[in-house]
């Protein structure tokens, strides 16, 4: 086949490009090239969709597949204009942010709320307006947390370089909460495999749900690190100004009001042929892309989580006992 990546040349879409070319499909990455490369076996050509005109480069050719990552409904409207007619299959890329009910669990793609279409952002609310842009027999992806290798963001790389250091982790409680994340490479290859079928619909993208306590466990295991975990309650995160999600100071792992996120029913998607691989391959294989000098990396430093563990401590008159 015959397929295009817009975007391509960093993590998700530049993971899609790779896997389809090993199946050995002719692969079109179009970016800018600003974030990397595109994989080896995929060409690149340079477009910009900050500007209408800016898929000029890929004019009168055509696709059996496109595959597309954009956050913004301009620029996916553009796309879709500029090569209307000429390509066979489109796949959307979207987010379960695009969900307006961040608390509930267990919900479906097929029922869940969504958030109403914003132009401008926020991020789940443009996603929202990309996905409406797109007709009805597109494969609207809606992915969860992307983890493995080449991630951008350093959030599950957060607590891979944290579990390896070993040691006192901090966590946000409750050990029995949800977390739901999926694997680059395996989301790639799913996608792969729709475009091939022809696969149309909606679905969340994400790998069934484990627990706080079993994620930490299962990838430290992998990783051959022992540690001990300190539950940490999430007003004492909020009160000392832990932020969420990612950024400076901030604890990567979805709280109370956000896990209807993290704990999304993905039958249908199963059902649909995505496979996912152990957590414990991913947790390795991120570890060694660490090690090698990949990142970033986001999240509390060392020092910071030491200083919200000691305040924690002290808040429970704890004494500890010495080395
Ligand atoms: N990471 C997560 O955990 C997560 C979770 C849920 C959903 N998602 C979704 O999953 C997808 C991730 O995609 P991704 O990993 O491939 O990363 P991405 O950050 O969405 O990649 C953006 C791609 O678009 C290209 N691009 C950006 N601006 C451009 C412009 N003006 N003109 C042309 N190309 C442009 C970039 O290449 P150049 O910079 O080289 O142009 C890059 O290849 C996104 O749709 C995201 O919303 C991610």
């Amino acid at each position: 086949m015959r397929i295009l990546i817009l975007g391509g040349t960093q993590f998700l879409g530049r993971a899609i490009a790779a896997h389809a070319v090993g199946l050995g499909h002719t692969v079109t990455c179009a970016a800018r090239g600003l974030s990397g490369v595109a994989p080896a076996g995929a060409r690149l050509v340079a477009i910009d969709r900050n500007r209408p005109d800016g898929l000029a480069g890929l004019a009168r050719e055509r696709f059996d597949a496109a595959v597309d990552v954009a956050r913004n409904p301009d620029e996916v409207r553009w796309a879709l204009a500029a090569l209307d007619g000429r390509v066979g299959h489109w796949t959307f890329v979207s987010t379960t942010s695009v969900y307006a009910d961040t608390v509930t669990r267990g919900q479906r793609a097929d029922t869940a709320p969504l958030l109403a279409p914003a132009e401008d952002g926020p991020y789940g609310a443009a996603k929202v307006a990309c996905e409406r842009a797109f007709g009805r027999d597109t494969l609207i992806c809606r992915a969860g947390l992307i983890a493995g290798p080449g991630d951008p963001t350093g959030r599950f790389a957060y607590w891979i370089a944290r579990l390896a250091r070993g040691g006192e982790v901090l966590s946000p409680a409750d050990p029995e909460d949800p977390v739901q994340l999926i694997d680059a490479r395996d989301l790639a290859g799913w996608l792969v495999r729709a475009t091939r079928a022809g696969l149309s619909g909606t679905f969340d993208a994400v790998a069934p749900a484990s627990t706080r306590r079993g994620f930490l466990d299962r990838c430290a295991v992998a990783l051959g690190r022992s540690y001990k975990v300190t539950w940490v309650d999430p007003a004492f995160l909020d009160r000392h100004g832990v932020a969420r999600e990612s950024g400076p100071f901030s604890l990567p792992l979805p709280l109370p009001d956000t896990i209807g996120d993290a704990s999304r029913d993905v039958s249908p998607t199963l059902a649909a042929g995505l496979t996912v691989r152990p957590l414990e391959e991913t947790a390795r294989d991120a570890l060694r892309w660490l090690e090698a000098g990949g990142g970033p990396v986001t999240g509390l430093t060392a020092d910071e989580e030491a200083g919200l563990l000691a305040a924690w401590h002290a808040e429970r008159g704890y004494r500890p006992t010495g080395p």
